[in-house]
């Protein structure tokens, strides 16, 4: 049975939550492997829309089981918040339909603090995060520091935790002019959410084992994007996670040999959100007419997106990197109307050409984008649901995505209705 692992192959926002809710109604179980609430999945479904961060999309369906694995880092009061959110939307959660793996490490206040403080203090230097703490708390993981869910479950083990990592924050803290943290104040806060919190832990990797022998299909719903990676990603403007497919394993407790699919989510154009490089970034009427059309202000943080033409290098690797068997294209009908449409197809730093995107950050500053031209279609390519809506140049525009990125188009997604969506090859498909 072939397990789907879903990603952003661009900077995150690529549609992704249409998709996961498209397979998710194949699924038995889906399940969040990186990232936090930083994340925005937006889904819309019957008309009704569902805003998710932290939850892995497959909650608003009835009969799915959601995780949220070892590898995502859990803002307990934000889990709580959405809960209650999607609650007074009709969505009822429970253990019946949650778990949370039990060594996921929890965000707290202090990291949101720390996010924030750090970002003021860098000024100009700013990595434009959402603030809501995921790095400092992917850190305190790496740094042995970290709470874990499994750790509310005793005093002790809580209070020890807390020292370790008080000592290191207070210290912080003072760096930045900024005041030590109120220990009771916080153990209190901790100790009152750790009811509520603990009858969804398990051990996740167990029980995903245990699904994926009696034959459940498994989705791994990846969040933010590729070029967010923390390895792959344009660093230091990343997210504090592994964005690629490999996450998927070691941030649930399954093998590699779990995965059969892995479907690489990719935006007809490109957007980033926050600082750092980005080649085909327009700043000219192209840009902002994308961003009008495709809609794009941040589901977290309502940010304005930055916009620009399709990237063929950056996809090209991503794919690459992730192991992408196919793409799924979204938006294709906010390009509807533009009269030649742009494709990046290589670079060029100091006159030399580049078929990928160097590491080092002072030549990708100077990157020249080189540009392939396609001529638009002013047809309306919204709702299509079938090749044989689509107009030639549109048809023609996906092809040229293909080729230049080596990966096949599995799905088309023609607008943000889940049936607006051309199947081309099943993921789950053995
Ligand atoms: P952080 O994940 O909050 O640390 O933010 C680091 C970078 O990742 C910033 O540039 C954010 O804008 C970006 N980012 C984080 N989550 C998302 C997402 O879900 N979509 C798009 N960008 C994101």
């Amino acid at each position: 049975m072939a397990n789907v692992v879903v990603v952003g192959a661009q900077w995150g926002d690529e549609g992704k939550g249409k998709i996961v809710d498209w397979l998710s109604e194949r699924a038995d179980v889906i399940a969040r492997f990186q990232g936090g609430h930083n994340a925005g999945h937006t889904l819309v479904i019957g008309g009704k829309v569902f805003k998710l961060s932290l939850l892995p999309s497959g909650i608003v369906r009835a009969g799915k089981l959601a995780v949220i694995g070892n590898g995502v880092v859990l803002d307990p009061w934000a889990l709580f918040t959405e809960i209650d959110k999607l609650a007074a939307q009709g969505v009822a959660i429970s253990t019946d339909n949650l778990m949370i793996a039990e060594n996921t490490p929890l965000i707290l206040p202090l990291h949101q603090d720390l996010d924030k403080l750090r970002e003021d203090a860098a000024g100009k230097a700013k990595i434009g995060t959402t603030g809501r703490g995921i790095g400092p708390a992917y850190e305190d993981k790496v740094g042995r520091r970290v709470i874990r869910v499994a750790d509310l479950a005793d005093r002790d083990t809580l209070e020890a935790r807390l020292d370790r990592l008080l000592a290191h924050h207070d210290a912080l803290r003072q760096g930045l002019g900024a005041t030590p943290i109120d220990r009771a104040e916080l153990t209190e806060k901790l100790l009152e959410i750790a009811p509520k919190l603990l009858p969804y832990a398990a051990p996740v990797w167990k029980v995903l084992g245990e699904m994926r022998r009696a034959g459940k299909r498994i989705l791994f719903e990846g969040a933010q994007g590729s070029l967010l990676d923390i390895d792959f990603g344009t660093y230091p403007y990343v997210t504090s996670s592994t964005t690629m497919s490999g996450m998927a394993a070691t941030g649930t407790g399954l093998g590699p040999s779990a995965i059969g699919f892995v479907l690489g989510i990719v935006k007809a154009y490109t957007t980033r959100v926050g600082e750092g490089p980005f080649p085909t970034e327009l700043l000219d009427e192209d840009g902002q007419r994308l961003g009008e059309r495709g809609h794009e202000f941040g589901t977290v943080t309502g940010r304005k997106r930055r916009c620009g033409w399709f990237d063929a290098v950056l996809v090209r690797q991503t794919c690459a990197i992730s192991g992408v068997n196919g793409i799924a294209l979204t938006k294709l009908d906010v390009l509807d109307g533009f009269k030649t449409l742009k494709i990046c197809v290589g670079y060029e730093i100091d006159g030399v050409r580049y078929d990928y995107l160097p590491t080092a950050a002072a030549l990708q500053a100077r990157v020249v984008p080189i540009y392939e031209e396609m001529d638009g279609w002013s047809e309306s390519t919204q709702g299509a649901r079938s090749w044989a809506e689509l107009p030639a140049a549109a048809i023609k525009y996906v092809r040229r995505i293909e080729e230049l990125i080596q990966c096949p188009v599995a799905m088309l997604s023609t607008s943000p209705e889940r049936d607006d969506t051309i199947l081309v090859t099943d993921p789950f498909a053995d």
